[in-house]
């Protein structure tokens, strides 16, 4: 019989992973203490406001401003700033250079840190999310921090549809909305935030373990640890798998293998160039303007580091890398399996 679980052999992956979202007592209590409290609404509530701090904080930053989701903080942000249609967002290399503003996207990468500094403090605000797969959850949410006192009094009245703190409630002063967290998920989120720093030693020790396991496996090379980058969040363990040591076999199938032996893997975003809503000029409905007429280079380019990335990677989700080194060693084990065996999936 096959060794490979796909054709009946065992499985590498014996012992279960560790679930994910992770929850215990502690936010059973916070959230019964916010159903008795009956106060559900983050205005006149203190957990939100609680979290705001205490994430801020824990990421070097002097404000936080709670919001529904990773991409409300992104809109949110770029309003705060002024950012409107027709004006050019660039990636973030040369922004510092220019005296442009710098928001760091940081929806996959709590408690990271480069050069001993946690993430979303580099420029005038780092922006999270806290959908179900990141590393802490309320199911969703998102928050931005910063450390400019003008910003954050900008972003927070769009998030609060143009209001003042300390001003009457139906006084709306710039255009905003409502992007307010509940305290719901502020309450989920502290207990959360409680673990987050234990949890991300773990993924990244556990995602280093890897690193010297896996470089050991023929066509796989781990994504390399820039040395700048002195703790990785670790949203996911990525690896580049080099189909010539895998008897040419696509990456679906190399992804069928990995699932049939307990191997937990997410499939990598697809490039962004080519959605549907860019091939087809539906994001064009978005413009104004002269944008909105423009030819965009993008569309004719190829991008092939960006297809590369996409198309010949696997990502391992992060809940599994709060297993032990006993489940990397059986990560490992499954990969080595596959690679030998690969002309059976031929
Ligand atoms: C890089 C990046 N930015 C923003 C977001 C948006 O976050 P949300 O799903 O909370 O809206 C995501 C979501 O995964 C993301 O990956």
């Amino acid at each position: 019989m096959s060794a490979l679980a796909l054709f009946g052999g065992n499985k590498a992956k014996r012992k279960a992973f560790p679930v994910w979202p992770y929850y215990d007592e502690k936010e059973e209590r916070a959230l019964k203490e916010v159903l008795e409290s009956r106060v559900w609404w983050r205005t006149p509530g203190t957990r939100t406001l609680e979290f705001e701090r205490a994430f801020a904080a824990f990421h070097g930053a002097r404000h936080g401003i709670a919001v529904t989701n990773g991409t409300a903080a992104l809109e949110v942000t770029m309003a705060g700033l002024g950012i409107t249609s027709g004006d050019e967002v660039i990636v973030p290399e040369i922004a510092n250079s220019r005296g442009l503003a710098l928001i760091e996207d940081s929806a996959h990468a709590h408690a990271s840190e480069w050069r001993g500094q946690r993430i979303g403090t580099f420029g005038v605000a780092g922006t999270f999310s806290f959908q179900a797969s990141k590393l802490i959850t309320a199911g969703e949410g998102g928050m931005i921090i910063s450390n400019d006192d003008n910003f954050e009094v900008q972003a927070r009245s769009v998030h609060d549809s143009g209001r003042m703190p300390g001003q009457w409630f139906y006084s709306h002063y710039i255009y905003g909305s409502n992007y307010r967290l509940s305290e719901w998920q502020g309450a989920i989120l502290n207990v959360q935030l409680s673990r987050l720093d234990e949890q991300t030693k773990r993924r990244h020790q556990n995602s280093r373990l890897l690193d010297r396991l896996l470089s050991e496996i023929p066509g796989i090379t781990p994504q390399k640890l820039d040395e700048r980058c002195t703790r990785n969040g670790q949203y996911a363990y990525i690896f580049h798998v080099n189909n010539k040591k895998f008897a040419k076999i696509s990456t679906e199938r190399f992804i069928a293998a990995m699932n049939a032996e307990g191997i937990p893997n997410q499939a990598s975003y697809p490039p962004l160039h080519e959605l549907d809503m860019f091939r087809s000029g539906e994001y064009r409905k978005r413009l104004s303007g002269k944008q909105a007429k423009q030819k965009h280079r993008f569309l004719k380019k190829k991008f092939p580091v960006t297809q590369k990335a996409a198309w010949e990677t696997a990502w391992i989700p992060q809940p599994a890398l709060l297993g032990d080194e006993e489940d990397m060693h059986e990560i490992a084990a499954g990969l080595a399996k596959i690679q030998k065996n690969a002309k059976e999936l031929v």
